[in-house]
């Protein structure tokens, strides 16, 4: 099992790109899949996530070929064969690994197939709530069966069914939940529609779009008429924004630095870290140079002292993934940051209010637990510690992050859980911590665009 060992850095001047948007990856593989012709996807994230919902959508009939690979991780162009909506049984259970957003899009797509499938996952997608999308599901006639040791949790049996339209009302804002109803009611006669309580990321209505799939979104309610084939189309799926959050914070948390990460995905249901590490005192412009479909831009930010904020209730869906960074970039500001309304960090890959809020205390940081989030009194010194990742890859990372401001050497144990969103991390911290950090020679290997 491998490891971090980080020390702390006095400059970074870097100019890179990060590997391909997470949530991007799983929907194209899914809509690629199911179109009605052939779909080259560049810059697919080959991590393991995402590389298990492209097997899944090979094992229901939606083969592809590799056209590029990042050696020792898979695929970032492939070329999928899409099934014109008629996939087929799946000849033994689909394992989503550490997936929650393989298994719950899967399990929408599912829904109303007529065939049995099963999806499963690890111990920690095991234990996560599936209620949430077997309620809305089985709403629409799906017929599921959890029969995971947890109740209400993975493996979940799907048993063939047809599916009826919805209007369904979301208790939490799900961009997960708001998708899999999509998928389910895409194979539905009439009229399905979401509604959410708060804006979530809109990468499922926008792909529908590029695959000539039309969806209406007024105010919080998306709508979707079912039976619409998805035309085929080619797509490039831009940088992760939730991985380039942890060079952001990096970067800003230095004064002096200068960072810019290319290529990168600036949906504006993505973009809060952006608004927030503003706030905190980051200088940063955004430059957007292409937005057919997704927008894509360069992202350049420079560091100065950090002050707390508060985040507000309204962001914490849009930059749930970035919490755990944002805790670091808080225990490194002058002041107290307050971070609450963001209970669902209970159930993402580990429970990352007690993950975050134990290792930054382990490192010398102020903190106070909440039942929905936490306190961060900022500005005292961290000190490296020995810390374990608890197999959650943004966990792994955030502590990376906290590493290279920390006193003494920082330990993170259980670091191959990176490969589920961040294939290479290891490699541009690496490069980060020696400080091959002239910008002329700083060109960290990226996934090529081409
Ligand atoms: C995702 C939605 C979010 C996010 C996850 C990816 C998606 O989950 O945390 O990493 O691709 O739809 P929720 O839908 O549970 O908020």
């Amino acid at each position: 099992m491998s490891e971090f060992r980080v020390k702390s850095i006095t400059k970074l001047h870097a100019e890179f790109s990060v590997p391909g948007d997470k949530s991007m990856s799983h929907r194209a593989a899914i809509l690629g899949g199911l179109s009605n012709g052939t779909c080259t996807i560049t810059n697919f994230l080959p991590s393991e996530d995402c590389v298990n919902t492209l097997n899944a959508m090979k094992a229901l009939g939606a083969d592809h070929e590799v056209l590029e690979e990042l050696e020792g991780y898979g695929p970032v162009k492939l070329r999928i064969h899409g099934q014109s909506m008629q996939l087929s049984a799946p000849e033994k259970p689909i394992d989503c690994g550490n997936s929650g957003t393989g298994m719950r899009l899967l399990a929408g797509l599912l829904a109303g197939q007529p065939f049995t499938s099963e999806l499963f996952g690890d111990a920690s997608l095991s234990s996560r709530p599936m209620g949430r999308i077997t309620v809305p599901l089985g709403q629409m006639g799906a017929h599921i069966e959890t029969k995971g040791e947890k109740p209400g949790c993975a493996p979940l049996l799907i048993h063939p069914a047809k599916v009826q339209p919805i209007d369904y009302e979301m208790p939490v804002a799900s961009a997960q939940v708001k998708s899999a109803v999509l998928l389910a009611g895409m194979f539905a006669e009439g009229k399905t529609s979401v509604t959410q309580p708060a804006t979530t990321r809109d990468h499922t209505e926008r792909m529908l779009a590029s695959f000539r799939v039309s969806t209406r979104t007024e105010n919080h309610v998306i709508s979707m008429v079912g039976g619409q084939m998805p035309e085929s189309c080619d797509f490039i799926v831009p940088g992760d924004i939730s991985s380039a959050a942890f060079w952001l914070v990096a970067a800003a948390a230095l004064p002096g630095s200068r960072l810019v990460i290319q290529n990168v995905g600036l949906n504006p249901t993505r973009t809060a870290i952006l608004n927030v590490l503003s706030r905190m005192g980051a200088h940063m412009s955004e430059i957007v140079h292409s937005s057919s479909g997704e927008p894509i831009g360069n992202i350049e930010i420079h560091g100065c002292p950090l002050t707390g904020t508060t985040i507000l209730p309204e962001e914490v869906p849009n930059l749930i993934d970035e919490i755990p960074v944002i805790a670091i970039a808080a225990a490194l500001a002058q002041g107290k940051t307050e971070i609450r309304n963001a209970k669902e960090l209970r159930v993402k890959e580990t429970d990352r209010i007690t993950t975050v809020v134990n290792n930054l205390r382990a490192m010398g940081g102020v903190v106070e637990e909440l039942e929905d989030g936490m306190i961060i009194e900022g500005g005292h010194p961290l000190h490296g510690a020995d810390l374990d990742s608890y197999g959650d890859h943004r966990i792994a990372m955030a502590f990376a992050i906290a590493g290279l401001f920390a006193s003494g050497e920082t330990i993170i144990h259980n670091t191959d859980c990176v490969n589920t969103s961040y294939p290479g991390f290891a490699h541009h911290l690496e490069a980060i911590r020696h400080h091959r950090s002239e910008p002329a020679d700083f060109i960290l290997p990226t996934i090529s665009h081409a």
